[in-house]
């Protein structure tokens, strides 16, 4: 499965992110294992990497892959048909753990989706500025150092593309050891306004700004982020924007800032749909199914509102009594980010209200809120085949796949709940449920109107949802920014 390289080739594109496309690790008697790495990130890279062959780097994240990573520059990993290679680089252990759980998360992570309590948080201290200086630089410097390995040259003809916000500080290093590589930083979540990005100190704040700047294009979900980051740009370092051509001046270099809406991969997902895994799950479920079933799938994420959707829940079934024994709301939500204090915090909140409603509205014999706290896909694939309303109420939200995974694979015109802040929202909300996130009564609403839905009303909106999808395929998705690389190359091939 695993075959280790010493001496790769050049690769044509380099894609770094934190997290890898497998994860090496032990099982319970110590066995070693590779799964496929977790969450949307994987599909959307696999299928980049399908089209354009090259490198995936990301950070060793186990004690197996710490141990690659001293052996190897890099691996031949086959998962699922599939041939990736891989490099991973190996941060300290404190490093990393100041990057990821302080820096990273919740620091960024909570800026770009609006998450502090700012009456009360965060406090900036000395803590705060290590997990910058000590752990965020230093893991961003080692991600830039691999990508100049691969590169092995000045980068001519080869393309770059960053992910996410754990890795906003990577392209000056790049840039400097290799200045004619295309750079490309994709961020995958919200980008705030800039009041917001004024939270962290001044130095923090335009260090980013300027990182992102260091880029050939700096790709988002959405329009709408685009424009909030070319104005971050105004407000933050004071340079110049040209807002009809989408592009931030600097020096004698033009930064595109563009929007990529993200897709699913259809053929992908339909053959999950169809393993034997899913059928057992489809088993279970539907020997417990009431009349409706209402289905949320996240990770145990502050953003993802999973308490105002219990609460909205609570509320409906107050207002609807006639719904008692009629329903449930299974919430499949897959713990994350567990060192990080307020994750820690947020998963008892979540466990306490929905044992809480339980108790208020439930029975001997029916249990209203069904919360599975658990990564199983085959599972997930199964609740998204048999809901009747899905509720995606996001505080804020990059793009958010699983409506549209959700849509794809459901078989029952179940209607979708969708929350305005979400990156999906400009894409299908108008086919969708459109909730405002912080109004429990609008979500309360929203969860009698999907259910009540007349079946023609739901089924003219479900095709809607689903034609948009498959009209933007992952396949779309890499396209669009193949086209942008090329042009932008070609014009200022023409300029030298
Ligand atoms: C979001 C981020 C991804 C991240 C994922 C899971 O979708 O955009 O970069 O991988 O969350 O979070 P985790 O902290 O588990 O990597």
């Amino acid at each position: 499965m695993t075959e280790a390289e010493t001496a790769p080739e050049r690769p044509d594109l380099i894609v770094a992110a934190n997290r890898g496309p497998v994860s090496y690790h032990s099982d319970a008697s110590g066995e070693p294992v590779v799964t496929r790495g977790a969450g949307g990130l994987v599909t959307v890279l696999s299928a980049m990497l399908r089209r354009h062959p090259g490198v995936w780097i990301a950070a060793a994240a186990s004690d197996e892959e710490e141990t690659l990573a001293a052996v190897a520059a890099s691996l031949r990993v086959d998962l699922d048909g599939e041939t990736f290679r891989v490099r991973y680089v190996a941060p300290e252990r404190e490093a990393y753990n100041l990057f990821y759980n302080i820096a990273a998360n919740p620091m960024l992570w909570f800026i770009q989706h609006y998450l502090w309590d700012l009456a009360r948080h965060p406090d900036i201290r000395q803590n705060e500025l290590d997990a910058w200086s000590k752990g965020y630089l230093p893991v961003n410097r080692l991600f830039g150092e691999a990508i100049l390995d691969e590169l092995g040259d000045d980068g001519a003809g080869r393309v770059v593309i960053v992910h996410d916000y754990h890795l906003y500080a990577v392209a000056p290093v790049v840039r400097a050891g290799a200045p004619r590589a295309f750079l490309q930083q994709f961020v995958h979540i919200p980008w705030a306004q800039s009041d917001y990005w004024r939270v962290l100190p001044r130095g923090i704040r335009e260090q980013i700004f300027r990182s992102l700047l260091a880029n050939d294009v700096v790709a988002f979900h959405t329009q709408h982020y685009v424009d909030s980051f070319l104005q971050g740009c105004v407000d933050v370092l004071d340079v110049a924007i040209d807002t009809h051509e989408k592009a931030v001046n600097v020096g004698d270099r033009t930064v595109w800032v563009r929007a990529y809406p993200v897709s699913i991969d259809p053929d992908v997902l339909e053959s999950a749909v169809r393993s034997p895994r899913v059928a057992a799950a489809e088993r279970e479920l539907l020997e417990r199914r009431r009349e409706f079933l209402l289905v949320r799938v996240d990770r145990l994420d502050l953003s993802k509102n999973i308490l105002r959707g219990f609460l909205a829940f609570d509320r409906f079934l107050e207002l609807h009594p006639e719904f008692e024994g009629r329903i449930t709301f299974l919430a499949r939500l897959q713990p994350s980010r567990e060192d990080v204090e307020e994750y820690v915090a947020y998963r008892e909140h979540v466990l306490h209200l929905a044992a809480e409603i339980n108790t208020r509205h439930g029975s001997a014999d029916w249990l209203p809120i069904d919360l599975r706290l658990e990564d199983n896909f085959p599972a997930t694939l199964a609740a998204y085949k048999h809901y009747d309303a899905l509720m995606v109420n996001a505080i804020f939200d990059g793009m958010n796949l699983v409506a549209k995974e959700g849509a794809l694979v459901n078989t029952r015109d179940g209607a979708l709940i969708l929350s305005e802040n979400t990156g999906a929202f400009e894409e299908i909300g108008r086919f969708a449920v459109s909730v405002n996130p912080f109004d429990i009564e609008d979500q309360a609403a929203a969860i009698y109107r999907a259910l009540t839905m007349p079946a023609a009303e739901k089924a003219g909106r479900a095709k809607a949802i689903r034609d948009v999808i498959l009209g933007n395929s992952v396949e779309k998705w890499v396209a669009a920014q193949w086209r942008d690389i090329e042009r932008k190359r070609a014009l200022e091939a023409a300029r030298e």
